[in-house]
């Protein structure tokens, strides 16, 4: 079934596990990350972000990713990750996604504030839900600095001006692959966890080992984005299926296995399993 942020990620910081976030740009990986979610009864967020709409066009992703949200045996929360301006979310709820994620971490404090505000009236407007981050995540090898972490006065501001359902927060990921060994605050997730009301977000989640995930949702992480390990398991077993021969159906199909079976690794580790 169709639902919002708000569904899964309440129960989720209460009951003290994680929601994953699994970005998907085709079909096939829509069907791999539905299944994974059905098998294991847990809730699912499915996502497609802005900067990802080169690879998978948005109307034409938009109908299939809704129609199976609506279809699935467990909640699915259709979400679009990191908008970068208010038009394109516009544009993604009109199109039937049920959340969006205003993303202005990269720009003015203050604009940042006052567009997030401008996109939770909209989409709350229509009984969607919201994600704006503040602090900064940044991407492997180009724009990961310690000076942009969330800190807990910025966050509490942030959340007052703008009403946002869910928070991304800066804690040492980065998205992307890792290209060292990342340096996590989990004091300060702690800290934000404990004064903000509302749930928080991991951006980046690939490369972290299981360790970091479990302190990272023992910490409050009640959401956690996914894309990079879907691409590297999808990648590996197209590689080996073309090793070994396998026609072009049975690739497609390898592959969607191997992305599914990527997909409830995670989903057991963020103990969503059993949650729907
Ligand atoms: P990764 O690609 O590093 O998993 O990050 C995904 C993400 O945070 C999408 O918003």
């Amino acid at each position: 079934m169709l639902t919002t942020l708000n569904e899964v990620l309440l129960p989720a910081k209460k009951g003290g596990y994680a929601v994953g976030l699994f970005n998907t740009i085709d079909t096939d990986m829509l069907q791999a990350v539905i299944e994974a979610a059905e098998e294991l009864n847990s809730p699912v967020i499915i996502g497609t972000a802005e900067i990802l709409l080169p690879y998978g066009e948005l109307a034409l992703i938009a109908p299939s990713v809704v129609d199976c949200a609506k279809r699935a045996k467990v909640p699915v929360v259709v979400h679009y990750d990191h908008g970068l301006t208010k038009e394109r979310c516009r544009e993604a709820l009109s199109l039937g996604f049920s959340s969006v994620m205003f993303d202005g971490s990269l720009g003015e404090y203050e604009k940042n504030c006052a567009d997030t505000r401008e996109i939770v009236e909209y989409a709350h407007a229509l009984g969607a839900s919201v994600e704006g981050e503040i602090g900064h995540v940044g991407t492997s090898g180009k724009d990961s600095s310690a000076d942009r972490y969330t800190t807990v006065e910025e966050a509490e501001d942030f959340l007052n001006a703008t009403g946002v359902d869910a928070l991304a927060v800066a804690v040492g990921t980065v998205h992307g692959i890792y290209r060292q060994k990342p340096c996590l605050d989990f004091e300060r997730l702690s800290e934000l966890n404990a004064r903000l009301g509302v749930p928080l977000v991991i951006h980046g989640g690939s490369g972290l080992t299981d360790g970091d995930f479990r302190k990272l949702i023992a910490c409050g992480a009640a959401k956690i984005n996914i894309f990079t390990d879907l691409t590297l398991a999808g990648k590996a077993a197209m590689t080996e299926a073309l090793k070994v021969g396998m026609d072009y159906m049975e690739l497609r199909n390898y592959k969607v296995e191997t992305i599914r079976k990527e997909v409830m690794k995670k989903i057991r580790l963020f103990g969503s399993a059993g949650k729907a």
